[in-house]
C-alpha cells in the first residue's frame, strides 16, 4: 500500500468538487483524477453503458497504481458501485450512501428532496438508501439534466441557470422539504444559485463532503502516504477542463494529461 495514490473518477469536471474536499482533508495523499470528458454526460445513458464506462475508468486508475477508488459521480455510483466492488481487488467508495446519511442527519421534518441526473433518479438509489437508514423519511426526487451542461459551461450564476433552477425546483419545493441532496457532483458548482432560490431554511447536502468523512474512516496506512502530488487525466477537451477546474479549485492545474481513445485501456 506504500505511496500509492487515491483514484477518483467522474464523467467530467463535477468530480473535482469531490477531489477538492479530499485534497483539503488529506494534504499528503497522492491523488490521481480521471474526468471522462469525451463521454460526458453519463446521466442520460443506459445503465449498461455507464457500467462499462465505469469499469474502464476504474481499470485505468488501477493502471495508475490507485490503492482505492472513489467514484466521484452519482450516476456511476448509483449503477456501477456493486459491480466495481465485486470485480476490483481494491476498496471502492461511492457517493450515494454517504450523501443519504448526511441528508437523514440534516433533516428535521423528514422530508428530503433529491436532485440528480436521469440515471441517478431512475435508479432510485437515494430513496432506497435513505429509506434503509430511516423508513419514516419521505423522499421527493427530480432529475435536473440541464444542470450538467450549465456547470460544464461555467455558467454558475448566469440568468439561464437561474431560470432553469426555478423551473426544476419549483415543484420540488412545494413538498415542504427541509433538506435537498445535490445528487450529482456537478451540482455543487451551482450551489450558490440553488441556495439562493431554495432559501436559507433548506439545507443543501453535498455528497463530496460526506464521502470524504467515509474515506477518513477507511483509509489505510496513514504513515505511508505520499507527498500530496496530483495527477489529472481527461479523455478530451483539456482546455475547457482546465478553465472550469481553475474556477472550481481556485488554482491552476499544472499537469493535465489527455488519454487517447484507442490506446488500449478503453478496450475491455
Ligand atoms: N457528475 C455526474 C454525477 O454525479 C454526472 C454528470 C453526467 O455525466 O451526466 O452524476
Amino acid at each position: 500500500m506504500a505511496k500509492k495514490p487515491i483514484g477518483i473518477f467522474d464523467s467530467g469536471v463535477g468530480g473535482l468538487t469531490v477531489y477538492k474536499e479530499i485534497r483539503k482533508r488529506f494534504p499528503y495523499e497522492d491523488i490521481v483524477y480521471f474526468g471522462d470528458t469525451a463521454r460526458v454526460p453519463y446521466g442520460p445513458k443506459s445503465k449498461n453503458t455507464v457500467i462499462d464506462y465505469s469499469i474502464q475508468n476504474a481499470r485505468f486508475l488501477m493502471q495508475q497504481g490507485a490503492k482505492l477508488i472513489v467514484i466521484a459521480c452519482n450516476t456511476s455510483s448509483a449503477t456501477a458501485l456493486n459491480k466495481l466492488q465485486q470485480i476490483l481487488p481494491i476498496p471502492v467508495l461511492g457517493v450515494i450512501d454517504p450523501g443519504a446519511r448526511s441528508a437523514v442527519n440534516a433533516s428535521h421534518n423528514k422530508r428530503i428532496g433529491v436532485i440528480g441526473t436521469e440515471g441517478t433518479i431512475r435508479s432510485k438509489a437515494y430513496s432506497t438508501a435513505i429509506s434503509k437508514l430511516d423508513s419514516s423519511c419521505s423522499v421527493f426526487s427530480k432529475a435536473c439534466p440541464i444542470f450538467v451542461p450549465l456547470a460544464e459551461e461555467g455558467w454558475e450564476d448566469h440568468e439561464v441557470t437561474k431560470l432553469t433552477i426555478k423551473e426544476y425546483l419549483t415543484p420540488l419545493l412545494q413538498n415542504n422539504i427541509d433538506t435537498l441532496v445535490l445528487g450529482c457532483t456537478h451540482y455543487p458548482i451551482l450551489k450558490e444559485s440553488i441556495q439562493q432560490f431554495a432559501g436559507n431554511e433548506i439545507t443543501l447536502v453535498d455528497s463530496a463532503e460526506a464521502v470524504t468523512e467515509k474515506l477518513d474512516a477507511i483509509l489505510p496506512d496513514r504513515e505511508l502516504t505520499g507527498i500530496g502530488e496530483d495527477r489529472f487525466y481527461v479523455s478530451d477537451n483539456e482546455d475547457k477542463f482546465m478553465s472550469i477546474a481553475s474556477k472550481i479549485l481556485d488554482m491552476e492545474i499544472n499537469k493535465l494529461i489527455k488519454v487517447n481513445l484507442g490506446e488500449g485501456w478503453f478496450l475491455n
